[in-house]
């Protein structure tokens, strides 16, 4: 059993990460925590404690986390996401509160507390990382592995030409992240573009179903209307729901090696994630890049899996 810290923004995608993360047998989700990204951190962990009540899944707990980037000022994606970060949907009250415990705290206790043991798998900017990082370094040590959504190394950004939105948001906290020495993979856009939900196929998927796969539809279908509103046939990008399933799935994706880092000061590149790929003294690889994505396989599986939990 593969026992996971959830690190997100919700987020329309993060949200379908959720449910996929709760119907599969692999994963013990241990806490979510939460950050300032697609929405304000308040919206964030509203909507992390809403999703878990309308999955009846609120024994887990939720700890708020940061809500400003570590230095340049907090920018959101409502455009994609909705001014509630979940399209607009109303989802029922959360029937819990948020743990008392910083996000930051949690992780730095869970991941000490089991040496070796625990995934952090992170769908949102990476401030809580890097402060948990900064407070205790020695989580580095601790934590079984990192997988990430986020960057774009060999494609175009989708904030600006050159930066992906989770990186984007706190390239200072990604700096530190990617520089932490510790076992990490990264799911970026250059195979999350490529994973795809069609309109038609998620309205006759959902036709008829329960309250979850309702809310995923209406979510799903303000990302169609008002993001993609010229498309006549609008896509919705995995990229949250693929980064999950590779933290227990990893042959979903196929991974190179790489020595990336994250650019800090170009005034049109701010937050680039800059790959070098061929071998060298000076850059050993830090992490596990995306290369390529069974999207049919993934796609298969994150349908079935809905499907069985939540008809
Ligand atoms: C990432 O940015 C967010 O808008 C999504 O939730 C995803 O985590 C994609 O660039
Ligand atoms: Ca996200």
């Amino acid at each position: 059993m593969l026992r996971i810290i959830l690190d997100t923004d919700p987020g329309i995608d993060d949200a379908l990460a959720f449910f996929l993360a709760l119907a599969s047998p692999e994963v013990q989700i241990e806490a979510i925590t939460t950050v300032s990204g697609n929405v304000h951190v308040d919206h964030t962990t509203r909507n992390a404690l809403a999703l878990l009540t309308l999955a009846g899944r609120t024994d887990i707990p939720v700890a708020r986390g940061c809500a400003d980037a570590l230095v340049i000022p907090q920018v959101h994606a409502a455009e994609v996401h909705g001014d509630n970060g979940v399209g607009g949907v109303v989802l029922p009250a959360p029937a819990v509160q948020p743990v008392a415990q910083h996000a930051v705290d949690l992780i730095i206790e869970r991941v000490l507390a089991a040496p070796g043991e625990i995934t952090l798998v992170t769908i949102g900017p990476l401030t809580n990382i890097a402060l948990a990082l900064r407070r205790e370094s020695s989580v580095a040590q601790k934590v079984r592995e990192v997988v990430m959504m986020g960057g774009a190394v060999r494609v175009p950004g989708n904030v600006t030409p050159s930066a992906e939105f989770n990186i984007y948001a706190d390239p200072h906290a990604a700096h530190a992240v990617f520089h932490a020495g510790w076992p990490m993979r990264l799911v970026s856009l250059d195979v999350t573009t490529r994973v795809l939900l069609a309109r038609d196929q998620v309205m006759t998927w959902t036709q008829g179903a329960g309250k979850v796969k309702t809310a995923m539809r209406e979510m799903m279908a303000y990302y169609f209307d008002v993001f993609a509103p010229t498309s006549d046939t609008p896509q919705f990008q995995m990229h949250d729901p693929l980064c999950l399933a590779s933290a227990f799935c990893p042959d979903l994706i196929t991974w190179e090696p790489a020595y990336v880092d994250v650019e800090l000061a170009g005034s049109l590149t701010l937050g680039e994630t800059v790959g070098y790929f061929k071998p060298s003294a000076h850059r050993p690889p830090n992490m596990q890049v995306s290369a390529a994505a069974d999207a049919e396989r993934f796609i298969r599986l994150f349908l079935e899996r809905i499907d069985q939990t939540f008809p």
